[in-house]
């Protein structure tokens, strides 16, 4: 009897946990609409905003003392449009889940920044391991998680002469999934920064270089598709990467269940 009793209030604990965690994520949804509609909404006073000061700084005689004034607020109205860009950009819903290979989404990201790295003189460096297991998700946003990746090593090379990316991939550890980095030989990131680089608004760069969201939204992606990304430390980055890498951050991620649904690519 009394073992019953402890099952029935076990059971009835669970249902109370299960509906309190329900609650919690439907709120969550709700606030996600909320932040899309509001930052949709946000666009176009902002956009006034931006225009009425350009009219201005145009009118204003050449040693007008309120001219830097008029400048900054035109560089913030950018930030802001720049962070509205982004938080649109990452709660569009997502699309349907494929099957790939994660080295697809990759060489899709190196295409698109090819010329820009090209350009600046920077060696990529691709070590991409063939017949890798396939992953599922949304190719698209595992695609945004390396163009943010490589962005921020392009950033922190910049001026560097023999600056150089690597990206590689390989099968995980003990057969579980892939595993991809990124690493770079810029500037690196100081100690008392590297809890806080996937923190949302966390930037070290210029008003108008940075929003601090790219590795937060990395993050909720990689989080999303039941994987984890980190920050490699020092003497990883000495066992597992080869020459001269100073910043390294590595993606693991699940293979697909090639049994369960969705359609094959
Ligand atoms: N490869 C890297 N080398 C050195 N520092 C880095 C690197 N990647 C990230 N960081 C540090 O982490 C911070 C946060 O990066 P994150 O991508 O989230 O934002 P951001 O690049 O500053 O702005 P955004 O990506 O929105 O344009 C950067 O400002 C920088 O200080
Ligand atoms: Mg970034």
């Amino acid at each position: 009897m009394e073992g019953l009793t402890g099952e029935l209030r076990n059971a009835e604990e669970e249902l109370r946990t299960l509906r309190r965690e329900l609650i919690q994520a439907s709120k969550m949804a709700e606030l996600g609409t909320i932040a899309a509609t509001m930052v949709h909404e946000l666009k176009q006073p902002l956009f006034g905003i931006k225009s009425f000061a350009q009219m201005m700084l145009e009118k204003l005689p050449e040693d007008s003392p309120f001219k830097k004034k008029v400048a900054q607020i035109i560089e913030q109205s950018v930030r802001m449009e720049e962070i509205i860009r982004r938080i649109r950009e990452f709660s569009r819903k997502s699309g349907e889940a494929t099957f790939f290979d994660i080295n697809e989404p990759i060489g899709a990201a190196l295409e698109l920044l090819a010329h820009g790295l090209r350009k600046s003189n920077i060696r990529v460096l691709r070590g991409l391991s063939p017949e890798l297991p396939k992953i599922k998700g949304d190719f698209n946003q595992i695609e945004q998680v390396f163009i943010n990746l490589i962005d921020n090593a392009r950033d922190a090379i910049e001026g560097i002469n023999g600056g150089m990316i690597g990206v590689e991939t390989r099968q995980g550890t003990e057969n579980q999934g892939v595993e991809a980095v990124v690493y770079d030989n810029g500037y690196g990131i100081p100690e008392e920064f590297r809890n806080n680089v996937f923190k949302s608004f966390f930037t070290t760069k210029e008003k108008e270089k940075g929003t601090g969201l790219g590795l937060f939204i990395c993050q909720e992606i990689i989080r999303d598709h039941g994987g984890e990304i980190r920050l490699l430390g020092s003497e990883e980055i000495t066992r597992e990467i080869n020459e001269g890498a100073v910043t390294a951050f590595k993606i693991k991620l699940p293979k697909a269940d090639l049994q369960g649904d969705g359609n094959g690519r």
